[in-house]
């Protein structure tokens, strides 16, 4: 069942008990009070009939004796005359039969039978029928010169009052039915307003589970639907962002894997191509050239891939460092020293500016990283020089500036993505496969440190290490 039907069924079945309830005891009062008051009414009336008779027996007799023949002749007429001012049917009785009767056809019904017997023995008594068309009987006695008792009996009609009861068992009838229509109306309407947050939540959640991660709730009220509501959408944002996070890092195998083939393609159609041109010829220095390319690009794929298989190492959460206190300012001079030939090579200049700076550091890693950075200057800047500048404070803070050629700011998002290479740097001869500064960076956070890249076109490049 729908959360909105159980709503308006809850109000209107709230209702319609509390208005029979309350119907039921309206309907008892109002009977009660009415019965009450025409016991009240016959009450007085027997009062007055028993006067009257009296009265009528002390001017009708000489003789007390006289008293039961007086009664039984004139019970006819004293209960017509009776029956003019109480408005039911009177009966008078003597132990054991009847003497006189207000209606036409004398019979006596067995309810006032019961009650005209108590009256004999002095006592008044009522007595109602609970059939449709009730009827109250009413007896009392009349004793008359303390020695002959007779019962006056009332047999009164109840239509009045059964009447009004009806009417209003049907006011309540109609009361309920309106009452109910409306509620239901009223109901519809609340529930709507309720429950429109809920279905649209369901809705947001369905879309969702479909795969549209744009859908969220709307928040719409500040109530625990609300609240259901503002989870939900802050569950689907995080939902939504790892699944950014998973593209990205789709997106990123799939630039590693389509750089590794195209790296790995180029060589090897060289060999091969040689190879088969080896097979041909028997020029002696056309076979010297082909064995020469051969060998060359097969040590430059195994160069490449000994450099990938150390950035997977150091990917891998397992591999170990062999840290020793070291001074890192003679690393940085051991690092420049293995760099001295290309330097010279590429008629580039070293400035050292070092301070004394001890740390705790894998010391061949760390060699590297300063060998990476300072191969990338020699490569790519065309910088006549190269400072490298040691600072020890707090921190130990390494920067290795050039001032050549620079990168565009925007390519350093993705600068320390492995295979990432400038455009202009990967058509060149310069060799590289765009690991260095991937490798760079991993052994970087293996120390603990980190590592920031400033760069300008036409300016150059600073490189700074914080440990
Ligand atoms: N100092 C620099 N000046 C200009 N360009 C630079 C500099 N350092 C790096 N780059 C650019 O960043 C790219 C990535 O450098 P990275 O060291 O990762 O790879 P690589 O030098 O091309 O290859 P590898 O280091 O694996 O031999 C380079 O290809 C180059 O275009
Ligand atoms: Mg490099």
């Amino acid at each position: 069942m729908k959360l909105k039907y159980k709503i308006i069924a809850l109000n209107v079945s709230t209702l319609v008990i509390m208005l029979i309830i309350l119907g039921a005891v309206v309907l008892n009062i109002t009977d009660r009070y009415n019965l009450q008051t025409v016991l009240n009414y016959l009450q007085s009336q027997g009062e007055y009939a028993s006067t009257y008779i009296e009265q009528y027996i002390s001017i009708s007799t000489n003789n007390v004796f006289d008293t039961p023949k007086t009664m039984e002749r004139s019970a006819t007429f004293l209960s017509e005359s009776l029956k003019k001012t109480a408005k039911c049917r009177v009966q008078i009785y003597t132990t054991g039969k009847m003497l006189g009767d207000s209606a036409v056809t004398s019979e006596t019904s067995l309810p006032m039978s019961e009650v005209i017997g108590s009256a004999l023995s002095r006592q008044s008594a009522y007595f109602i029928t609970t059939e449709n068309n009730r009827t109250f009987y009413y007896a009392t006695p009349v004793v008359l010169e303390d020695k002959y008792t007779y019962a006056i009996g009332f047999e009164y009609d109840l239509t009045q009052a059964d009447r009004m009861k009806n009417g209003l068992k049907q006011i309540i009838v109609l009361i309920t039915i309106l009452s109910t229509v409306i509620i239901v109306l009223i109901s519809t309407i609340i529930s709507n307003k309720m429950t429109r947050p809920v279905k649209e939540l369901i809705s947001a959640t369905k879309s969702f589970a479909k795969g549209s991660f744009e859908a969220r709730a709307d928040i719409a009220t500040q109530d625990e639907v609300g609240e259901l509501s503002k989870t939900f959408n802050t569950m689907a944002d995080s939902i939504q962002e790892m699944i950014n996070k998973l593209n990205y890092e789709k997106e990123k195998q799939k630039y590693f894997f389509d750089n590794f083939t195209h790296e790995i393609r180029t060589p090897l159609t060289t060999i091969i191509g040689y190879s088969e041109l080896l097979w041909k010829t028997n020029d002696e220095e056309v076979r010297d050239k082909s064995l020469f390319h051969i060998t060359s690009e097969g040590k430059r794929m195994l160069k490449m891939i000994e450099r990938l298989l150390e950035l997977s190492k150091l990917k891998n959460f397992s591999f170990e460092l062999h840290k020793t206190n070291v001074n890192i300012k003679s690393l940085v001079e051991d690092a420049c020293d293995s760099m001295q030939y290309k330097a010279k090579r590429y008629n580039v200049k070293f400035n050292l500016k070092l301070e004394d700076a001890m740390y705790t550091v894998d010391p061949d890693l760390f060699k590297q990283v300063v060998i990476n950075i300072i191969d990338n200057s020699l490569k790519y800047s065309k910088s006549p020089n190269i400072d490298i500048i040691l600072k020890k404070s707090n921190k130990i803070a390494l920067s290795i500036i050039d001032y050549g050629c620079g990168m565009d700011p925007l390519v350093l998002d993705n600068i320390f993505e492995p295979y990432y290479k400038i455009e202009k740097s990967r058509n060149s001869s310069i060799e590289g496969w765009g690991l260095g500064l991937s490798i760079v960076k991993e052994i970087v956070a293996k120390h603990e440190g980190t590592i920031e890249i400033h760069s300008y076109p036409s300016r150059g490049t600073r490189v700074e290490i914080t440990l």
